[in-house]
């Protein structure tokens, strides 16, 4: 080895010892006589002082130095006197007297600072990800998703889990979003598809006998990118053979009770997970995945307010939709340009507007205020909980709408107030979801989770008279707002199966092409099983306090989809395509 230690290893514990580091230089100040050092490895920073007096060489070598330059250094370990401790470091109490400074290779200026944790435009930072991935918010990130990963492995194997790879060339799955295709060079005009999750594939282990697996597995899907999604991601695939629903929740649950103030001490998960049904989540947060660290819950108004000399309230309720709301506490002496903020939330998600009544403590306005009556206006403080200083927000519309509207100012109002606890690991279950979900475009059911999922027994009666009130035996993680896992209960009776199908619309050929080796597989004997698939992208970019998922993937995509470093996609040569027998046609839009 070219180094004795790790630079962010040294502590006071080894002072007088002598030691080989080698690293980046971090920075270097040169105050003639003596140069210092800030070196840096995986572990951390260290301060590195050459002396001309007792190294006259090493300094001359040190005066060339410049950032980022890779350096090996010989000396001594040194306590600091009590007045040069640097408190802020972990190696603060100890600096290198060097004897010896060697340059291994040089470097460029980079185009953006390693050592300040300041903004850096995006582009540049995926264009230069080697460099972004030394900041210390990167390292900090990378080791935390490790630490994530090898968690989640040892709790499994320790449970008699199997890891078992499945194929990346594989067959298109249905999870909804389109397929990544790869042409196949010795089987002209025919394709692989990458699996947009091993489901398939875990289900057919199963069938096999494997009972428990798992597997930190690659999913890619050609989908619309916002900051959670990305075209590949990782999830920690499993599925249990012989479990009911609650078994595949509490392992899970255990597993991330135990494994996160493990990983991150500073956090705090709430167990028992709370359990909502799908309509309750809807119905008291507007959304299938609530943040549950806060209240703010909606409360529903149709009834109080259906008789309302509010127009706007009384035609909502005779169309058959909704009223709902909430007070926001302390928030009545918003001025004009914060409600307009508001409004301008509900009515991106398609509501008509929003009506707000202020509680200044001496009494109620807004614009809304003159059509209702006092008794009105009592209903819903009482329902809403309003009282002095809140501001209520009502929205009136359609069913669909009113949740999406109210569940955006919701999380508005936490960021303003800030009402969620960043240190809170606030996880639930979202279960009960609708089996089939309608599009109406298309005049056709879609199926609410995939296709394999078992319907609950209660409703299963209804499939083919009514599809839109089954319920399935899917259920959802969420945490802090976002959707973190899902997975469900799975049919392995061939004949359920042909009944979903047949909801679906699926015709005979069409089964067979699609799924005809796993119904197949299922006359051979399948046990009763089921699984989940937590996203690991999703769970470590929460546990690192991080809003985007690309921050703690080591090489991630851009939101257009592309790689900025290696310049992907890219056009390939003629001889490429000839192989693959594929001819690049100009879209007919284009042309
Ligand atoms: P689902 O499609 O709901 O279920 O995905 C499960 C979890 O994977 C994560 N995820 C993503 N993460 C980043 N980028 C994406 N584009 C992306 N898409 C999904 C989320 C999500 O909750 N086979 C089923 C699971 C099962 O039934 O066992 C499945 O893939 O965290």
């Amino acid at each position: 080895m070219l180094k004795s230690h790790l630079c962010g290893a040294l502590r006071a514990e080894h002072a007088g010892m002598d030691v080989t580091l080698a690293g980046w230089v971090h920075l270097r100040r040169d105050f003639g006589g003596v140069v210092f050092i800030v070196l840096r490895d995986r572990a951390g920073l260290v301060q590195v002082v050459v002396r001309s007096d007792v190294a006259a060489a090493a300094q001359d070598v040190a005066s060339e130095v410049r950032s980022e330059y890779v350096v090996q250094v010989e000396g001594v370990v040194r306590q600091r006197p009590d007045d040069q401790v640097n408190p802020d470091w972990p190696t603060g109490e100890v600096e290198v007297e060097a004897s010896n400074v060697r340059i291994l290779s040089i470097s460029k200026t980079p185009p953006f600072y390693i050592y300040e944790d300041a903004p850096v435009d995006e582009a540049l930072r995926l264009r230069y990800r080697y460099l972004d991935l030394r900041r210390a918010r990167m390292r900090r990130n990378i080791v935390l998703r490790h630490e994530v990963v090898q968690a989640i492995r040892s709790y499994l194997n320790a449970r008699g889990f199997l890891e078992i790879e499945t194929p990346y060339l594989f067959k298109s799955t249905p999870e909804g979003a389109r397929d990544y295709l790869v042409p196949s060079r010795v089987h002209p005009g025919r394709f692989f598809a990458l699996p947009q999750s091993p489901q398939q594939l875990k289900q057919l282990l199963m069938v096999a006998g494997y009972e428990r697996y798992y597997q930190i597995a690659r999913c890619f899907r050609d989908e619309d990118l916002r900051g959670d999604r990305q075209p590949e991601f990782t999830q920690l695939d499993l599925e249990m053979s012989f479990v009911e629903r609650d078994d595949v929740l509490d392992l899970i649950e255990d597993m991330l009770t135990e494994m996160v103030p493990e990983v991150t001490p500073h956090k705090r998960v709430v167990s028992p997970f709370p359990r909502l049904s799908y309509a309750e989540a809807l119905d008291r947060y507007g959304t299938d995945k609530p943040d549950l660290r806060f209240g703010l819950e909606l409360v529903d108004l149709t009834e109080a307010l259906s008789e309302s000399g509010f127009r706007v309230f009384s035609a909502v309720a005779a169309a058959g939709g909704q009223i709902k709301g909430f007070a926001a506490p302390g928030c009545a002496e918003y001025t004009r340009r914060e409600i307009d903020e508001l409004a301008e939330i509900v009515k991106a998600e398609g509501a008509k507007g929003l009506v707000t009544l202020a509680h200044t403590g001496v009494d109620v306005k807004g614009p809304a205020v003159k059509f209702l009556s006092r008794d009105e206006l009592r209903r819903i403080a009482e329902l809403t909980g309003a009282g002095e200083g809140s501001l209520v927000c009502i929205v009136a519309a359609e069913a669909g709408v009113v949740a999406t509207a109210l569940s955006e100012l919701r999380l508005s109002f936490r960021d303003r107030l800030e009402l969620a606890d960043p240190d809170l690991v606030a996880m639930g279950w979202v279960l009960d979801f609708p089996m089939f979900e309608w599009h109406p475009g298309e005049q056709r059911w879609d199926a609410a989770h995939h296709p394999f999922t078992m319907p609950r027994p209660q409703t299963y009666g209804q499939m083919i008279t009514d599809p839109g009130v089954v319920l399935s035996d899917a259920y959802d993680l969420v945490c802090n707002g976002y959707e973190i896992g899902s997975g469900s209960i799975r049919i392995h009776d061939p004949e359920v199966q042909s009944a979903v199908f047949s909801v679906l619309g699926y015709d005979l050929a069409e089964i067979e092409e699609r799924f005809g080796h796993m119904l197949e597989a299922f006359s051979y004997g399948a046990p009763p099983h089921g699984g989940i698939a937590p996203g690991i992208d999703r769970l470590v970019m929460i546990l690192a306090d991080e809003g985007n998922i690309r921050e703690v993937i080591a090489f991630p995509k851009t939101n257009q989809a592309t790689d900025l470093m290696a310049d992907a996609p890219s056009e390939v040569s003629g001889r490429q395509l000839r192989e693959l027998h594929i001819r690049i046609v100009e879209d007919e839009s284009d042309s």
